[in-house]
């Protein structure tokens, strides 16, 4: 595993090196090899440079690396976000990682969102008209082709039958946003007759969200198209009890590469303050090890990041008393103490 390593903004850098160590340990443990750089990429640079993503970034960050871990973006002082859509969605669009997982882990089960990362209103088609400084037209259009929406929807199908779900829901608007919806309907029902295995039920985006406060339990795989889904996922982590928690991985099915980046922004209120929870980027490294098929030290990691979050060292915003430092010191030792017996050496 050769990883790029950008932690980004705000507390992006505290979560990432907070949470990396975990990584190193694991794969000590179960002997897999793991280089990663840091990348200095984010508002700083944005700010003493003017770049965002270096040119030539996209080709090249796939011959160097397998993976990309992202903290997050985003900071006051470019309330535009400019330098945050440079990266994060060049990234997404430029690396094609059309498919965004989200799983949202309750009780009652796991929700497995599937957003599309790339089209709809995240398509970057439209423009605007300035007059006297003010904006007086204003245009983001939402684009979908229909490759593209088989593709993904191919793709989640595929991964939710393979994972043994048995319900998916596509979430949609075509009442209002008739075109874009009559494309999703179409592939969605089509595609699904090649998945016996998944029972699929359609869902206006308003009633969804509804019926997802609500009553969470009936759901298993979701999919959306991006700006809902953006959406969606944050009302996932309000469920899971919080942003700190909730993890995900854009993913391009065809080269395998994929950006590993919690659903979570760079939190500007609790910035500095060393209290930012890096449970999120700790289950992100969860996803990877998953994503390269080390599926024992992923369990591993998981199982002692909950235990850890149940204990007084987590952090305030999961109820604890813990900071970022303390929380780690826990999983770190957990991660110790359930180490699995080293195999004896042959003679
Ligand atoms: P946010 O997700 O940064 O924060 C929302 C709330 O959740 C805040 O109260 C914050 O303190 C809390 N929170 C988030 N992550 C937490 C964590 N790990 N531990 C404890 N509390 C946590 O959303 P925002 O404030 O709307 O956005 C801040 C900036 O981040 C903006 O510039 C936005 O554009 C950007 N953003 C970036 C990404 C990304 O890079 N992937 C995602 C979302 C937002
Ligand atoms: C997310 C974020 C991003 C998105 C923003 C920061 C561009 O909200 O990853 O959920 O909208 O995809
Ligand atoms: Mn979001």
């Amino acid at each position: 595993m050769r990883i790029a390593v950008i932690p980004g903004d705000g507390i992006g850098k505290e979560v990432v090196p907070a949470a990396l160590p975990a990584l190193t340990a694991l794969c000590e443990t179960f002997g897999l090899p793991l280089s990663y750089d840091v990348l200095d990429w984010g508002a700083d640079t944005w700010l003493a440079t003017g770049v965002g993503l270096p040119d030539g970034a996209v080709e090249r960050l796939p011959r160097t690396y397998d993976a990309v871990l992202l903290g997050a973006l985003g900071d006051p002082r470019i309330p535009d976000m400019a330098h945050g859509r440079e990266i994060l969605l060049g990234l997404r669009r430029g690396l094609d990682l059309y498919v965004n997982h989200r799983p949202v882990v309750l009780d009652s089960g796991v929700i497995d969102i599937y957003r599309e990362n790339t089209q709809g209103l995240y398509a970057g088609v439209g423009g605007s008209v300035t007059r006297s400084g003010s904006v007086t037209v204003a245009i983001d259009e939402s684009v979908h082709t229909r490759a593209a929406v088989e593709d993904f929807v191919r793709y989640c199908l595929r991964r939710l039958r393979d994972d043994g779900r048995r319900k998916v829901t596509l979430v949609h608007k075509s009442n209002a946003v008739p075109n874009t919806g009559r494309l999703w309907q179409d592939v969605f029902r089509r595609e699904l007759t090649a998945f016996p295995e998944l029972t699929g039920s359609e869902e206006y985006v308003d009633a969804f969200c509804y019926h997802l406060v609500r009553d969470p339990s009936p759901y298993e795989g979701v999919l959306v198209s991006s700006l809902f889904g953006d959406i969606i996922s944050d009302i996932g982590a309000a469920l899971m009890g919080g942003l700190g928690l909730a993890a995900g991985a854009s993913v391009c099915p065809e080269t395998h590469f994929a950006l590993f980046e919690p659903v979570h922004g760079s939190a500007p209120d609790i910035a500095g303050k060393g209290i930012a929870n890096p449970y999120a980027t700790l289950m992100c490294l969860a996803l990877m090890l998953d994503h390269f098929g080390h599926g024992a030290p992923a369990d591993l990691l998981r199982t002692c990041v909950r235990e850890a979050a149940r204990g007084a060292t987590a952090t305030p915003d999961i109820g604890g008393h813990g900071t970022t430092d303390l929380f780690m010191d826990t999983v770190l030792t957990l991660l110790d103490h359930h180490r699995p017996a080293r195999r004896a050496s042959p003679p």
